[in-house]
């Protein structure tokens, strides 16, 4: 196989995308085992992790994942301390860091600037996350976390809530989703939509779809139910941003007539829109999604790498 990216959750086929849920349901297993044919998989390879934006899950998963694997990080996840900041542009210390690494796992505030890497990059580049636009590690995570909980990706409603507007995690995820059987509901204040390109997808591939504005009294018929945050830091007006933030706040009285499988998702960091007294809910997989990241992760970067178990 030639250098591959992950880029847009597009990047994969329908098929590549199965592949790596059983790939990280190998790894998931191995882990539970002690991790003996994972240690040692990547020994002697070197992963940067470019992180240009904060994070937490999406950095230390990846870390975790690079661990386990027997490869070495080196990376950044605060670009006050590199020559970005002396005004190094992203194309050379892209083509600077493809000399020392494997692989580039980068996290970029501005869209499109994932999918600019790897066309410099002489290594794949797995995208972390650019802009509004895109963050297709996490959707894999989510689809293996779909897949754990309901046993299957076809034939499910799933109820996607917050920031539909700039939310990359439900636009990458809804794109996965867009290849199975799915109805969609859409939650959000007129402000978030949706964006058309999406909602255009899904009406050529004949996939039903709802738009709703209220929360409360509608979960009574979905499988998954997909919290997101309302994301300060896409707003360009702070006013805006105010108006909407407590728009949706999840409380574990809303679920009582929720199907005893319907999971709720959320990537994290959550701000609010989902009330403490959730965590304690047999529907509450949040914290258990990422756990889901790690082995997901780990399929990801053997995939791109070729490496094989
Ligand atoms: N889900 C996610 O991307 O979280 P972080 O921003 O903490 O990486």
């Amino acid at each position: 196989m030639g250098k591959k990216s992950l880029i847009s959750i597009t990047d994969f086929t329908k098929d590549e995308i199965l592949r790596i849920m059983e790939i990280a349901a190998e790894f998931e297993r191995d882990l539970a085992g002690g991790g003996v044919a994972s240690r040692g998989l990547l020994q002697g390879r070197v992963i940067s992790t470019l992180f240009f934006e904060p994070s937490t899950r999406t950095r230390l998963s990846f870390e975790s994942a690079i661990n386990r694997l027997g490869a070495r990080v080196i990376g950044f996840s605060d670009v006050a301390n590199t020559s970005v900041s002396k005004g190094e542009t992203l194309h050379d210390t892209i083509s600077v860091i493809s000399n020392y690494c494997d692989m580039i796992v980068m996290r970029h505030t501005l869209e499109g600037a994932a999918r600019y890497a790897s066309e410099v990059a002489r290594v794949p580049v797995v995208n972390a996350g650019d802009g509004a636009n895109q963050h297709p590690s996490q959707t894999l995570l989510d689809l293996y976390s779909i897949k754990k909980t309901q046993g299957r990706l076809d034939g499910l409603k799933v109820m996607m809530v917050g920031d539909l507007k700039y939310g990359r995690t439900v636009h990458s995820l809804l794109e996965a989703l867009s290849h199975f059987d799915t109805e969609f509901v859409f939650v959000s204040p007129s402000e978030l939509r949706m964006p058309v390109e999406y909602r255009t997808l899904l009406d050529k591939k004949g996939l039903k779809y709802s738009e709703l504005t209220e929360l409360d009294g509608h979960l009574d018929d979905i499988d998954i139910l997909y919290m997101t945050r309302i994301q300060k830091e896409r707003f360009n007006d702070p006013m805006e941003y105010e108006r909407v933030k407590n728009t949706y706040v999840l409380h574990a009285a809303m679920l009582s007539g929720s199907r005893e499988t319907m999971k709720i998702l959320h990537p994290l960091p959550r701000v609010g829109e989902i009330a403490a007294d959730v965590d304690d809910s047999p529907h509450a997989y949040y914290f258990s999604q990422v756990e889901n990241g790690v082995y997901a992760r780990m399929a990801i970067i053997c995939y791109l790498l070729d490496v094989k178990k």
